[in-house]
Protein backbone atom coordinates (compact mmCIF):
# COMPACT_ATOMS: atom_id res chain seq x y z
CA UNK A 1 0.00 0.00 0.00
CA UNK A 2 1.19 3.33 -0.75
CA UNK A 3 0.36 6.87 0.06
CA UNK A 4 0.44 10.40 -1.82
CA UNK A 5 -0.22 14.05 -1.25
CA UNK A 6 -0.68 16.91 -3.29
CA UNK A 7 -1.92 20.56 -2.82
CA UNK A 8 -4.40 22.63 -4.42
CA UNK A 9 -1.72 24.63 -6.19
CA UNK A 10 -0.72 21.63 -8.08
CA UNK A 11 -4.57 21.69 -9.69
CA UNK A 12 -3.55 21.43 -13.64
CA UNK A 13 -5.29 24.77 -15.58
CA UNK A 14 -8.11 23.55 -17.87
CA UNK A 15 -9.73 20.05 -17.72
CA UNK A 16 -7.23 17.91 -20.73
CA UNK A 17 -6.46 15.93 -17.77
CA UNK A 18 -9.70 14.36 -16.95
CA UNK A 19 -11.30 11.87 -18.31
CA UNK A 20 -14.45 12.33 -20.07
CA UNK A 21 -16.87 11.00 -17.64
CA UNK A 22 -14.71 13.27 -14.62
CA UNK A 23 -15.24 17.10 -17.05
CA UNK A 24 -18.67 16.48 -17.34
CA UNK A 25 -18.85 15.76 -13.47
CA UNK A 26 -16.84 18.81 -13.04
CA UNK A 27 -19.19 21.16 -15.51
CA UNK A 28 -21.88 20.72 -13.38
CA UNK A 29 -20.58 21.38 -9.92
CA UNK A 30 -21.37 25.29 -9.20
CA UNK A 31 -19.50 26.14 -5.87
CA UNK A 32 -15.37 26.71 -5.95
CA UNK A 33 -14.90 25.26 -3.20
CA UNK A 34 -17.19 21.14 -4.17
CA UNK A 35 -15.29 21.79 -7.82
CA UNK A 36 -11.83 22.61 -6.66
CA UNK A 37 -12.14 19.55 -3.67
CA UNK A 38 -13.44 17.59 -6.60
CA UNK A 39 -10.60 18.56 -8.83
CA UNK A 40 -7.12 17.97 -6.27
CA UNK A 41 -9.28 14.41 -5.33
CA UNK A 42 -8.99 13.72 -8.78
CA UNK A 43 -5.51 14.76 -9.50
CA UNK A 44 -3.94 12.92 -6.17
CA UNK A 45 -5.99 9.98 -7.42
CA UNK A 46 -4.72 10.10 -10.42
CA UNK A 47 -0.86 10.48 -9.86
CA UNK A 48 -0.66 7.35 -7.14
CA UNK A 49 -2.47 5.21 -9.81
CA UNK A 50 0.24 6.62 -12.25
CA UNK A 51 2.96 5.72 -10.08
CA UNK A 52 2.03 2.46 -8.66
CA UNK A 53 1.03 1.14 -11.85
CA UNK A 54 3.75 3.17 -13.54
CA UNK A 55 1.66 5.32 -16.25
CA UNK A 56 3.03 8.49 -17.42
CA UNK A 57 1.59 11.47 -15.33
CA UNK A 58 1.78 14.60 -17.94
CA UNK A 59 -1.61 16.08 -18.00
CA UNK A 60 -3.12 14.03 -21.58
CA UNK A 61 -1.92 10.95 -19.82
CA UNK A 62 -3.95 11.47 -16.86
CA UNK A 63 -6.99 11.25 -19.08
CA UNK A 64 -6.40 7.70 -19.34
CA UNK A 65 -6.70 7.31 -15.73
CA UNK A 66 -10.47 7.60 -14.50
CA UNK A 67 -11.55 7.84 -11.22
CA UNK A 68 -15.27 7.02 -10.61
CA UNK A 69 -17.96 6.23 -7.92
CA UNK A 70 -19.94 3.60 -7.52
CA UNK A 71 -23.32 4.49 -5.86
CA UNK A 72 -22.75 4.02 -2.24
CA UNK A 73 -19.81 7.09 -3.09
CA UNK A 74 -17.01 4.53 -3.08
CA UNK A 75 -14.33 4.95 -5.74
CA UNK A 76 -12.73 2.67 -8.45
CA UNK A 77 -10.49 3.38 -10.73
CA UNK A 78 -10.55 2.48 -14.97
CA UNK A 79 -7.50 2.75 -16.57
CA UNK A 80 -8.35 3.21 -21.00
CA UNK A 81 -11.92 1.86 -19.76
CA UNK A 82 -11.18 -1.09 -18.05
CA UNK A 83 -10.83 -1.81 -13.75
CA UNK A 84 -7.10 -0.95 -13.28
CA UNK A 85 -7.04 -3.85 -10.86
CA UNK A 86 -6.09 -1.07 -8.17
CA UNK A 87 -8.24 -0.21 -4.71
CA UNK A 88 -7.77 3.40 -3.90
CA UNK A 89 -9.26 5.95 -1.27
CA UNK A 90 -9.14 9.53 -0.96
CA UNK A 91 -9.45 12.57 1.38
CA UNK A 92 -9.33 16.15 1.10
CA UNK A 93 -9.01 18.83 4.07
CA UNK A 94 -8.01 22.31 3.83
CA UNK A 95 -6.30 22.59 0.28
CA UNK A 96 -4.39 19.26 0.36
CA UNK A 97 -5.36 15.72 -0.17
CA UNK A 98 -4.11 11.84 -0.41
CA UNK A 99 -4.52 9.31 -1.76
CA UNK A 100 -4.21 5.64 -0.49
CA UNK A 101 -3.21 3.26 -3.50
CA UNK A 102 -2.83 -0.83 -3.43
CA UNK A 103 -4.39 -4.07 -4.13
CA UNK A 104 -6.20 -4.33 -0.73
CA UNK A 105 -9.39 -2.62 0.41
CA UNK A 106 -8.62 0.47 2.55
CA UNK A 107 -9.50 3.54 3.71
CA UNK A 108 -7.90 7.07 4.31
CA UNK A 109 -9.29 10.07 6.01
CA UNK A 110 -6.97 13.54 6.42
CA UNK A 111 -8.15 15.91 8.78
CA UNK A 112 -6.74 19.33 10.37
CA UNK A 113 -6.14 19.37 13.75
CA UNK A 114 -8.30 21.58 14.96
CA UNK A 115 -10.54 22.31 18.23
CA UNK A 116 -13.76 20.28 18.23
CA UNK A 117 -16.19 20.99 20.73
CA UNK A 118 -17.47 18.89 23.99
CA UNK A 119 -21.31 18.52 21.96
CA UNK A 120 -18.95 17.26 18.80
CA UNK A 121 -17.48 14.87 21.36
CA UNK A 122 -20.77 13.80 23.03
CA UNK A 123 -22.67 12.80 20.04
CA UNK A 124 -19.55 11.43 17.79
CA UNK A 125 -17.48 9.27 20.13
CA UNK A 126 -17.86 6.18 22.30
CA UNK A 127 -17.49 6.32 26.33
CA UNK A 128 -14.26 4.47 25.92
CA UNK A 129 -12.76 7.10 23.03
CA UNK A 130 -14.61 10.21 25.34
CA UNK A 131 -12.15 8.76 28.15
CA UNK A 132 -9.23 8.22 26.31
CA UNK A 133 -9.71 12.39 25.67
CA UNK A 134 -9.14 13.00 29.19
CA UNK A 135 -5.92 11.46 29.65
CA UNK A 136 -4.11 12.72 26.98
CA UNK A 137 -2.00 15.78 26.41
CA UNK A 138 -2.94 16.88 23.34
CA UNK A 139 -6.79 16.82 23.23
CA UNK A 140 -7.39 18.66 19.98
CA UNK A 141 -5.33 16.13 18.03
CA UNK A 142 -6.58 13.29 20.16
CA UNK A 143 -10.26 14.18 19.56
CA UNK A 144 -9.32 14.27 15.12
CA UNK A 145 -6.94 11.17 15.43
CA UNK A 146 -10.09 9.47 16.54
CA UNK A 147 -12.58 10.72 14.11
CA UNK A 148 -10.10 10.28 11.05
CA UNK A 149 -9.97 6.85 12.08
CA UNK A 150 -13.91 6.39 12.35
CA UNK A 151 -13.65 7.99 8.94
CA UNK A 152 -11.37 6.04 7.61
CA UNK A 153 -13.25 2.66 8.91
CA UNK A 154 -16.10 4.04 7.36
CA UNK A 155 -14.60 4.10 3.99
CA UNK A 156 -13.38 0.37 4.09
CA UNK A 157 -17.01 -0.74 5.31
CA UNK A 158 -17.84 1.66 1.90
CA UNK A 159 -20.93 3.24 4.74
CA UNK A 160 -19.64 6.29 5.08
CA UNK A 161 -21.26 8.66 7.29
CA UNK A 162 -24.52 6.69 7.07
CA UNK A 163 -23.58 4.80 9.98
CA UNK A 164 -23.83 5.85 13.27
CA UNK A 165 -19.79 6.97 14.06
CA UNK A 166 -20.06 5.02 17.33
CA UNK A 167 -20.55 1.55 16.11
CA UNK A 168 -17.35 1.92 15.08
CA UNK A 169 -14.58 2.29 18.61
CA UNK A 170 -11.26 3.29 17.90
CA UNK A 171 -8.00 2.39 20.16
CA UNK A 172 -5.10 4.64 19.36
CA UNK A 173 -1.12 3.10 19.73
CA UNK A 174 1.25 5.42 20.68
CA UNK A 175 3.50 6.74 18.05
CA UNK A 176 6.37 9.08 17.07
CA UNK A 177 5.65 13.07 15.63
CA UNK A 178 6.42 12.61 11.75
CA UNK A 179 5.57 8.49 11.38
CA UNK A 180 3.34 5.85 10.87
CA UNK A 181 1.56 4.68 14.36
CA UNK A 182 -0.72 1.81 14.63
CA UNK A 183 -4.38 2.19 15.56
CA UNK A 184 -7.37 -0.69 15.54
CA UNK A 185 -10.74 -0.44 15.20
CA UNK A 186 -13.49 -2.52 15.98
CA UNK A 187 -16.94 -2.85 14.97
CA UNK A 188 -20.42 -3.45 16.36
CA UNK A 189 -20.29 -6.70 14.34
CA UNK A 190 -17.17 -8.13 16.34
CA UNK A 191 -14.74 -7.07 13.33
CA UNK A 192 -11.30 -5.72 14.09
CA UNK A 193 -9.68 -3.79 11.73
CA UNK A 194 -5.93 -2.80 11.83
CA UNK A 195 -4.97 1.10 10.83
CA UNK A 196 -2.18 3.46 11.14
CA UNK A 197 -2.02 7.24 11.75
CA UNK A 198 0.38 9.61 11.77
CA UNK A 199 0.34 13.57 12.64
CA UNK A 200 2.59 15.75 9.80
CA UNK A 201 2.44 19.59 11.39
CA UNK A 202 -1.24 20.99 10.89
CA UNK A 203 -2.82 17.55 9.60
CA UNK A 204 -3.47 13.85 10.86
CA UNK A 205 -4.23 11.21 8.48
CA UNK A 206 -5.24 7.88 9.47
CA UNK A 207 -5.70 4.58 7.39
CA UNK A 208 -7.72 1.43 7.96
CA UNK A 209 -7.15 -1.69 6.36
CA UNK A 210 -9.54 -4.85 5.53
CA UNK A 211 -6.71 -6.89 5.99
CA UNK A 212 -3.84 -6.15 8.54
CA UNK A 213 -0.49 -4.86 6.97
CA UNK A 214 2.29 -2.69 7.30
CA UNK A 215 2.47 1.07 7.27
CA UNK A 216 2.13 2.78 3.89
CA UNK A 217 4.71 3.71 1.73
CA UNK A 218 5.45 7.10 0.94
CA UNK A 219 5.22 7.29 -3.37
CA UNK A 220 7.11 10.94 -2.70
CA UNK A 221 8.43 13.04 0.04
CA UNK A 222 6.99 11.02 3.12
CA UNK A 223 7.50 14.37 4.74
CA UNK A 224 5.19 16.57 2.94
CA UNK A 225 2.34 17.15 5.02
CA UNK A 226 4.78 18.30 7.75
CA UNK A 227 5.12 22.11 6.33
CA UNK A 228 1.85 21.81 4.32
CA UNK A 229 0.22 25.20 4.85
CA UNK A 230 -4.36 24.29 5.45
CA UNK A 231 -5.81 26.75 2.24
CA UNK A 232 -9.39 28.13 2.38
CA UNK A 233 -8.94 29.36 -0.99
CA UNK A 234 -12.33 29.05 -2.50
CA UNK A 235 -13.51 31.57 0.62
CA UNK A 236 -12.37 34.46 -2.16
CA UNK A 237 -14.34 33.38 -4.81
CA UNK A 238 -17.55 31.08 -3.46
CA UNK A 239 -18.73 30.08 -6.63
CA UNK A 240 -17.39 28.97 -10.09
CA UNK A 241 -16.11 31.48 -12.90
CA UNK A 242 -18.00 29.34 -15.15
CA UNK A 243 -21.20 29.97 -13.17
CA UNK A 244 -20.73 34.07 -13.18
C1 LIG B 1 -17.41 9.03 2.89
C2 LIG B 1 -17.50 10.31 3.71
C3 LIG B 1 -17.43 9.96 5.18
C4 LIG B 1 -16.31 11.23 3.31
O1 LIG B 1 -16.54 12.50 3.73
P1 LIG B 1 -15.55 13.75 3.84
O2 LIG B 1 -14.72 13.65 5.06
O3 LIG B 1 -16.41 14.92 3.69
O4 LIG B 1 -14.65 13.73 2.55
P2 LIG B 1 -13.21 13.11 2.23
O5 LIG B 1 -12.50 14.13 1.44
O6 LIG B 1 -12.50 12.57 3.42
O7 LIG B 1 -13.57 11.88 1.30
C5 LIG B 1 -14.26 12.05 0.11
C6 LIG B 1 -14.07 10.80 -0.69
O8 LIG B 1 -14.58 9.69 0.06
C7 LIG B 1 -14.87 8.65 -0.86
N1 LIG B 1 -16.14 8.06 -0.49
C8 LIG B 1 -17.36 8.62 -0.55
N2 LIG B 1 -18.30 7.74 -0.14
C9 LIG B 1 -17.63 6.60 0.17
C10 LIG B 1 -18.05 5.33 0.65
N3 LIG B 1 -19.35 5.03 0.84
N4 LIG B 1 -17.10 4.39 0.88
C11 LIG B 1 -15.80 4.65 0.66
N5 LIG B 1 -15.34 5.85 0.21
C12 LIG B 1 -16.26 6.80 -0.02
C13 LIG B 1 -14.89 9.28 -2.25
O9 LIG B 1 -13.72 8.88 -2.95
C14 LIG B 1 -14.87 10.76 -1.96
O10 LIG B 1 -14.20 11.53 -2.95
P3 LIG B 1 -14.80 11.60 -4.44
O11 LIG B 1 -16.27 11.77 -4.31
O12 LIG B 1 -14.11 12.78 -5.05
O13 LIG B 1 -14.40 10.30 -5.11
C15 LIG B 1 -18.83 11.06 3.43
O14 LIG B 1 -18.82 11.56 2.11
C16 LIG B 1 -20.03 10.17 3.59
O15 LIG B 1 -20.38 9.80 4.67
N6 LIG B 1 -20.70 9.79 2.52
C17 LIG B 1 -21.80 8.86 2.60
C18 LIG B 1 -23.07 9.55 3.02
C19 LIG B 1 -23.61 10.38 1.93
O16 LIG B 1 -23.61 10.01 0.80
N7 LIG B 1 -24.07 11.54 2.29
C20 LIG B 1 -24.59 12.43 1.33
C21 LIG B 1 -23.98 13.76 1.54
S1 LIG B 1 -24.66 14.90 0.37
Amino acid sequence: MWWLARGEDSIPAGSSWLAPAEAERVAGLRFTKRRTEYLLRRLVAKHAVAAAADLPAEPAALRRIDVRNAPDGAPYVLVDGAPAGLHVSISDRAGWAVCLVGTAIVGCDLELVEPRTPGFVRDFLTADEQRYLTVVADRDAAANLLWSAKESALKVLHTGLRRDTRGVEVTVHDGQPGGWAPLSISTGEGTTFSGWWRRDGRFMLTVVGKAAGPPPRALEDPDVLTAAVPAHSWLDQPLSRRCL
